[in-house]
């Protein structure tokens, strides 16, 4: 305990420090900077020279995970230790993305031959509806899939279907993921419910939105196909009684287990959408680039090891600066949603006040994370960015080569990204703006008005992150790079990353307002949820 409280105060010491010092400067002081904070790491690679650490700096944050013990943390990941200690459960994903034969246990029960039989599982019923072996009720192909979830059984199929999807797919996906009945309505409109599957896609299967959603599509099925419809339902669960409870037909299930979380979910049979849409070799190759990631992980020494620096640099900033938010810019269009990935991945793991043992958390534990894709973004908030009263580092994940569209779009998409992360770091002094306007023949008192408001104080970290394309193996590789990061935050500031016991209230109480809402006796509320209930109430009726 001594040991992790010195390295945190050295710790704090050593940024504070470092924060009067240009990050610019640092290349000048540090020769071998550029060599010592990139790495590349299965097929990735990643510059973290332009964060705000001085060479000693990155030796405190580095002490910190030795002195957390990030290596033994990591072990017990990978030995399926329960990790999940609120729920005394191990967190095995990266069970689900190994090659086969195997050899992973859940706290102690062996779990690889039961992920190979899913597997392949998977993989059949993909290739036969992509093939027409599998058909519809109607005896005609599938020709759309419908996926419902919501968190963790949404963000991920949705990140990766958009991101490796054909321009013109033979098989359309859709995803309905919000209780709003406008989405569910927008989802089924213009299918034809006899080429329409549907896969209801939920861990627990008992969260309210998803169900609702199923629910809805299951009548629509049946208003076209009659009961012969229910075979066009699928569920994707870790409570497989659940489904079958709800009428799914028992082939027509995918389980899952319950040491898989929600949010790390993507690489389970929650993928099945991606994999009949994509087809199983995409699927696989998104296995397999997660897999590299984490042989990197597990093997990579700590300051070798891109997950740990990645997160070392958040905490840099968030602990060490004070920094409340992060932004994430991927310039790919493909990438639009990895920021709303990372929202639940970082913010729903890490977004905690209480340690594992019941303590108060110590430091500041997930900043917020935001984010548009580039160039985009730049037109939106990157102004504050640049010159706003936060610092707010940003996250800029590009894509080398891109096979689609005109390629001068990619060269100045490209230079974009390398010319904003520069500027975010150099600025531009208030000396250099007045000698411009100067020459550009304004008077001085403008000049002494303008200057400040032009120029920019830089000093603003980013990272990098380069994708060599944006194949199934690099997306595998990007998102377990941030499950990874994420945990080792997690294991720095001693809390547990795989429990959201802060999702529940809301839940709960949603139940019953609703039953107030739908006529149901008032409860007791505050005078301000009252009147909502009550003004709600009577626009309805
Ligand atoms: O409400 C939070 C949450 O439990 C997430 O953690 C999860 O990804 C999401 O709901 C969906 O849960 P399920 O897959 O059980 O439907």
């Amino acid at each position: 305990m001594a040991e992790i409280e010195a390295a945190w105060t050295r710790f704090g010491e050593r940024a504070r420090a470092d924060a009067a010092r240009p990050i610019g400067s640092l290349f000048d002081a540090e020769p071998d900077r550029l060599a010592r904070l990139s790495v590349e790491a299965a097929g990735l690679y990643l510059d973290l020279s332009k964060q705000p650490w001085s060479a000693a700096g990155f030796d405190a944050a580095l002490a910190l995970a030795r002195a957390a013990d990030v290596e033994a943390a990591r072990e017990a990941l990978f030995a399926g230790d329960a990790v999940n200690t609120s729920e005394r459960r191990a967190a095995l994903h990266v069970a689900l993305r190994a090659p086969g034969g195997g050899r992973f246990t859940a706290v102690g029960e062996p779990v690889s031959q039961a992920v190979d039989e899913g597997r392949t599982q998977m993989a059949q019923f993909a290739g036969a509806v992509r093939d027409g072996a599998i058909r519809g009720a109607a005896d005609r192909a599938f020709s759309a899939v419908v996926h419902i979830g919501i968190g963790g059984s949404d963000l991920g199929p949705r990140l990766v279907w958009e991101a490796l999807r054909p321009l013109e797919p033979a098989l359309e996906l859709r995803f309905v993921a919000n209780i709003d009945p406008s989405e569910i309505a927008a989802a089924l409109a213009g299918l034809d419910p006899a080429q329409t599957l549907v896969i209801a896609a939920s861990k627990s299967f008992t969260t309210a939105e998803t169900l609702a959603n199923a629910l809805a599509a299951r009548a629509w099925l049946r208003d076209a196909l009659g009961a012969a419809g229910d075979a066009h339902v699928c569920a994707v669960t870790a409570n497989a009684g659940a489904a079958r409870a709800f009428g799914v037909e028992p082939e027509r299930i995918f389980a899952f287990s319950d040491w898989v979380g929600g949010r790390y979910s993507i690489w389970s049979a929650v993928g099945l959408s991606c994999a009949i849409g994509l087809g199983w070799d995409a699927f696989a190759g998104f296995l397999e680039g997660g897999a590299d990631m984490d042989a990197h992980f597990r093997g990579a020494a700590l300051e070798r090891n891109a997950p740990v620096l990645l997160a070392l640099a958040h905490v840099f900033n968030r602990d060490g600066l004070e920094r409340p938010a992060r932004a994430v810019i991927p310039y790919a269009r493909r990438l639009a949603l990895l920021p709303a990935y990372l929202q639940q991945l970082e913010m729903e793991s890490n977004g905690k006040g209480v340690r594992k043992d019941g303590r108060p958390a110590e430091h500041p534990t997930a900043a917020a994370v935001f984010g548009e894709p580039g160039t985009n973004a730049q037109h939106a908030f990157f102004q504050l960015l640049h010159q706003g009263s936060d610092v707010i580092p940003a996250d800029i994940v590009a894509v080398a080569e891109s096979a689609e569209g005109p390629p001068p779009h990619q060269a100045m998409l490209l230079a974009n990204a390398v010319a904003q992360a520069e500027a975010l770091m150099i600025g531009k002094p208030a000396s250099q703006v007045r000698h411009d306007l100067a020459t550009a023949g304004l008077e001085p008192e403008e000049i002494e008005v303008l200057a400040p408001q032009r120029a920019f104080p830089g000093n603003r970290p980013s990272s990098f992150i380069l994708m060599p394309a944006l194949t199934p193996q690099a997306l595998g590789a990007l998102l377990a790079l941030y499950e990874h990061k994420t945990f080792v935050e997690g294991v720095l500031w001693g809390i547990n990353s795989f429990d959201q016991w802060g999702v529940e209230l809301g839940k709960t109480l949603a139940t019953r307002v609703q039953a107030e809402l739908e006529g149901g006796p008032a409860g007791l509320h505050d005078p301000s949820t009252a009147a909502l209930i009550a003004r709600l109430t009577q626009s309805w009726t």
